[in-house]
């Protein structure tokens, strides 16, 4: 399989066009005529290995809801990520509190919030929504779920995270510097060969926030929205000003009334920005997934990027930016 991997500058090669102008093709073998899509994987930020794994599995026919948590997965293991999992950065009182969702394309979602000490909150979201007559459980609740599904307790705080924490309780201040340190949320849309969309959305949210702080990401139509008839939108950044905002719910009604996805994702950032907002404290950004393969992204401060799969491809892509506009 070839694989690429290189920034490529929107400017250049527009990103928001339809990438893959003709998605469609038909299986004619034995005359059946069924409809086979070109599978796509879009991830938030520089998650590679996530969006390829995700990527490659659509390529081998299976589902969008296996491949967004089986790449997402990925993240949460990785103890060099200080957002998302296992080694993400804990609360103020040194604890790690995990948000997931994941949703189907049957229009169920499963999420969990506020859930300790256990690595793959994305898959315990996926019990809430399969086992459960519940869409979210929180703290002690998922938690107590997750054991009774198998899943095994461990410590989330990496020595690294534990010292990073240290060193913010000297001073308590912190101001996460955009696009670096604000790499909060993993966030995948999966587009795959049956032409269904899932998606899902996992972190460990702020740095040093108040214990019991949730953010966006579990929120449906905040972090994740998806609606199989149209497609499905993530968001990344300060999940206050997403959760105001119902971003992707947002997003997804726009493209459901026509708009492409780079012009929902451009309304979505300008319904925030427009607000009494300081605009250089936060970002925000957001990706989109339409079911004729077509994506588009846009966030406020310029370098954020997203990872896609296309046809087999694996490409970092540069997103643009309000700010670079204005
Ligand atoms: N966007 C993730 C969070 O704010 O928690």
């Amino acid at each position: 399989m070839k694989r690429r991997n290189f920034i490529r500058n929107i400017g250049i090669a527009g990103v928001g066009l339809p990438l893959i102008p003709n998605n469609l093709s038909f299986d004619l073998s034995g005359n059946k005529n069924i409809p086979v899509h070109s599978p796509v994987s879009i991830t938030t930020w520089n998650f590679q290995e996530a969006n390829r794994t995700a990527g490659e599995l659509l390529q081998k026919g299976i589902s969008a809801l296996d491949a967004v948590e089986q790449g997402v997965r990925i993240e949460e293991s990785n103890i060099k990520n200080h957002t998302v999992g296992k080694g993400g950065a804990p609360d103020r009182d040194g604890k790690v509190t995990l948000d997931a969702i994941i949703m189907a394309p049957n229009g169920n979602f499963g999420s969990v919030a506020f859930l300790e000490n256990i690595e793959h909150p994305v898959s315990v979201a996926r019990k809430v929504m399969e086992e459960t007559p519940h869409n979210m459980l929180v703290g002690e609740g998922a938690y107590q779920f997750a054991l009774s599904q198998g899943f095994e307790p461990e410590n989330l705080l990496t020595e690294e995270s534990e010292k990073q924490w240290k060193n913010w309780l000297v001073e308590k201040e912190y101001k996460p510097i955009i696009n670096i340190e604000n790499h909060d949320t993993i966030g995948m849309l999966c587009l795959d060969s049956k032409g269904d969309i899932a998606g899902a959305c996992t972190t460990s949210g702020l740095a040093y926030k108040m214990r019991g702080r949730v953010g966006d990401s579990p929120i449906i139509g905040s972090g994740l929205f998806i609606d199989n008839e149209v497609g499905g939108a993530v968001a990344t950044g300060l999940g206050e000003e997403i959760l105001k905002n119902v971003s992707t719910f947002l997003i997804v009604e726009l493209m459901r009334s026509g708009k492409s996805p780079q012009e929902a994702c451009e309304i979505a950032v300008e319904r925030i920005v427009k607000k009494p907002t300081d605009l250089k404290d936060f970002q925000v950004a957001f990706l989109a997934l339409n079911k004729n393969g077509e994506v588009g992204s846009y966030c406020i401060h310029p370098g954020f990027s997203y990872a896609l799969h296309s046809k087999g491809d694996e490409e970092a892509v540069q997103s643009k930016s309000y700010l670079a506009e204005k």
